[in-house]
């Protein structure tokens, strides 16, 4: 697996300015805010976004610097699905991220929702004051889509008649926009042409479906590994790829069982269980991987149009350290 020090390593000079800007960014006067921010930036996740938006940037920056347009891309980005996952563990009552307690867990549901709508506003306020409005259009469409994403997956929350169209509209809304436009908004920031900014929001769009593709591949896999509540996906009735893949191709008998399964798995551990190893003993996780490995295809198809560059072979790294990670 591609380390991510060597993704990053080409924008190392740029990702301490870009931390520099974030921690200034998002400053607050209260105790208990900058508390709260601190938990918050301690447990960092991967990063995924503001790299693949700054990486983006450079592709096309023609060996200049990095100026405010793409940090700011790059921070709404992050700050965005910082606060998406914050809510996300209310919404989801998950006590674990990051293999840390949730915010939720630490301060309860009441102050995690306040946090999370914090880092929007103080993020967006950022974009609006510095006045780089179309790099804020974007992002804010992006987040319109994830919560409609969002919306979409509670109202199939459970239903077995949950086509492979939706689900594909789900994680588009729900993951891939945000990941398409981080790399969309990172091309943007540095002022290239149109053609360049739809292509690599494409990249993105395409690289997006392989990642939440992984992140249902890993709900499979235990929370030593993945710093998140195992088989989360299952207990809140979402029927995530390796689940509908198999779903697909089951007899009538089998989907009655995994029916049955779903209806107790809130509640019942071993209902939770059950149903995880019908859907990994079926070859759901195999099922899955072909999909995502043809979304990876597409991925570094789009990238093999780039002049060669260090940047480029970041942005093809990505690729592999996306479907082999295992958090
Ligand atoms: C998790 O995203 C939520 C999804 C959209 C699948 P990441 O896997 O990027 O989370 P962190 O930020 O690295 O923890
Ligand atoms: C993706 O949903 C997160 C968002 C788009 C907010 P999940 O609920 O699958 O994400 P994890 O698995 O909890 O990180
Ligand atoms: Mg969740
Ligand atoms: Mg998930």
């Amino acid at each position: 697996m591609p380390a991510l020090d060597f993704i990053k390593e080409p924008i190392a000079a740029d990702l301490v300015r870009y931390e520099e800007f974030l921690r200034t960014s998002l400053k607050s006067g209260n105790s208990l805010t900058e508390a709260m921010l601190d938990y918050i930036f301690e447990s960092r996740g991967k990063a995924v976004r503001p790299v693949l938006s700054l990486l983006t940037a450079s592709v096309f920056a023609g060996g200049k610097p990095l100026g405010e347009r793409s940090l700011l891309a790059a921070m709404l980005v992050e700050m965005m699905h910082t606060a998406s996952l914050v809510h996300d563990d209310v919404i989801d009552q998950s006590d674990l991220r990051r293999g840390k307690p949730s915010v939720k867990a630490v301060w309860k549901s009441r102050s995690a929702v306040l946090i999370g709508d914090y880092i929007l506003a103080k993020s967006y306020g950022i974009g609006m004051k510095t006045g780089h409005h179309d790099i804020v259009d974007c992002t804010v469409d992006a987040m319109t889509d994830m919560c409609d994403g969002e919306l979409l997956q509670s109202e199939h929350s459970g239903k077995f008649d949950l086509t492979r169209e939706v689900y594909d509209r789900i994680i588009y809304l729900k993951t891939a926009c945000l990941i398409g436009v981080s790399s969309g908004t990172g091309a943007m920031s540095v002022d290239t042409g149109a053609e360049a900014v739809d292509r690599m929001r494409r990249f993105g769009d395409a690289l997006g479906m392989a990642f939440q593709i992984k992140d249902d591949i890993l709900d499979y896999h235990p929370s030593s590994e993945t710093g998140k509540t195992p088989c989360a996906d299952i207990r809140e009735g979402k029927i995530n790829l390796p689940f509908l893949l198999v779903l697909e191709r089951s007899p009538q008998g089998l989907r009655e069982e995994m029916r049955g399964l779903t209806d107790r798995a809130s509640t019942d551990d071993n209902a939770a269980q059950r149903l995880s190893s019908l859907i990994t003993g079926n070859g759901g996780i195999e099922l899955a991987t072909v999909e995502m490995d043809a979304y990876i295809r597409t991925a570094l198809d789009i990238l093999s149009t780039l002049p060669p560059s260090r940047y480029r072979q970041s942005l093809e790294a990505l690729c592999p350290y996306i479907t082999s990670r295992s958090y």
